[in-house]
């Protein structure tokens, strides 16, 4: 059993109540790999910005739960390093998580916050899972997200068809029963690189901020989650077209609309697609230049300068973290 205290991690607790007062938002960043790790805490330590680094359980199988605590350590080192001594606060997240054991199994390895996920469960069964979640980590000091509502999409281990808004009628009764930290709500995101479909010449349409205002004025100073979060940057996906890529109609929430939404009672913005579909269209592009090239570092070395700028980017410009530890 690994406690993330002694890996220099935070739980979410602080950042969240920051974040309130700031009204700004946590940047919650997934990871599958060592470059997207390395330019997450490089862009958060010099945008001097908290971060949340998060796995899904399909990301802790792909790394191996024998790295995860080596590379959270050395997360924190390198943000040391690269502050002089001096590295921004990270906690390290499950994402999705589907059951009490893999929240016991991320715990396991040194986790400093999880989510639980049953909202595709009806409401008792997903209070009865989320209470049995922040019953076991609370003790340990971890902080406990769960979901009211349906995200569109799919992940590993839990997958929706359809989105489901929040109803804010349940949100005050959920957090009492469940004792859950934070709360992640559906609000018109959706998870991938398709989130809205306008017909030619329309706009996206914009998210339910009533459903957010309603859940934000039954809940005081608690703290929502927006998954679904990414912008699906036009040039990100041009770049990856125009070398073999294939995504057409690909859409993303608008900035300004997650900037709204982080000014509100959203303390952490889930952000995973743009990161992919950055790097993607960077490694195409070197595989279509310079087709000999077969050194690893030549390719994913410009795709993780890549994801240094985007992530800076979210954090000064759409989050307003930047500037804030
Ligand atoms: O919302 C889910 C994240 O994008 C993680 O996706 O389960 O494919 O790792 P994943
Ligand atoms: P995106 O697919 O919009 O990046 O959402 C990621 C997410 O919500 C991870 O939990
Ligand atoms: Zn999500």
């Amino acid at each position: 059993m690994i406690n993330y205290k002694d890996l220099g991690l935070s739980n979410t607790a602080d950042m969240f109540k920051k974040a309130m007062d700031g009204g700004y938002a946590i940047p919650a960043l997934n990871f599958n790999n060592m470059e997207q790790l390395q330019a997450i805490i490089q862009a958060a330590t010099e945008s001097r910005s908290p971060v949340i680094i998060q796995l899904s359980k399909g990301a802790m199988s792909y790394i191996s739960d024998s790295f995860i605590p080596h590379l959270a350590k050395a997360a924190v080192q390198y943000s040391s390093d690269l502050s002089n001594g001096n590295p921004v606060p990270i906690a390290l997240h499950l994402d999705h998580g589907d059951s009490l054991e893999t929240v016991k199994r991320a715990i396991s390895v040194g986790f400093s916050s999880v989510m639980i996920d049953a909202s595709h469960y009806d409401y008792d069964e997903n209070v009865r899972i989320s209470k049995e979640v922040a019953e076991f980590a609370h003790p340990l000091d971890i902080t406990v997200e769960a979901e009211l509502g349906v995200l569109a999409g799919i992940e590993d281990d839990v997958v929706a068809e359809k989105s489901h808004y929040t109803n804010p009628e349940e949100v005050e009764d959920f957090v009492k029963k469940t004792g859950v930290d934070s709360l992640a709500i559906s609000i018109g995101t959706s998870h991938g690189a398709y989130k809205f479909k306008p017909a030619p010449g329309e706009e996206i349409p914009p998210l339910h901020f009533d459903i957010l205002e309603g859940c934000q004025s039954r809940l005081p100073g608690f703290p929502i989650v927006l998954h679904g979060a990414s912008s699906i940057p036009v040039e990100a996906v041009k770049l990856l077209n125009q070398y073999g890529g294939k995504m057409d109609n690909a859409a993303g929430v608008p900035a300004d609309q997650v900037r709204k939404a982080a000014s509100m009672a959203v303390c952490k913005v889930n952000i995973d697609s743009d990161g992919r579909l950055t790097m993607t269209g960077r490694i195409r592009e070197v595989f279509h230049n310079k087709p000999s090239e077969f050194d690893p570092r030549k390719y994913l070395g410009p795709a993780r300068e890549d994801l240094v700028e985007l992530y800076k980017d979210k954090m000064k410009n759409l989050l307003g973290s930047a500037g804030r530890c």
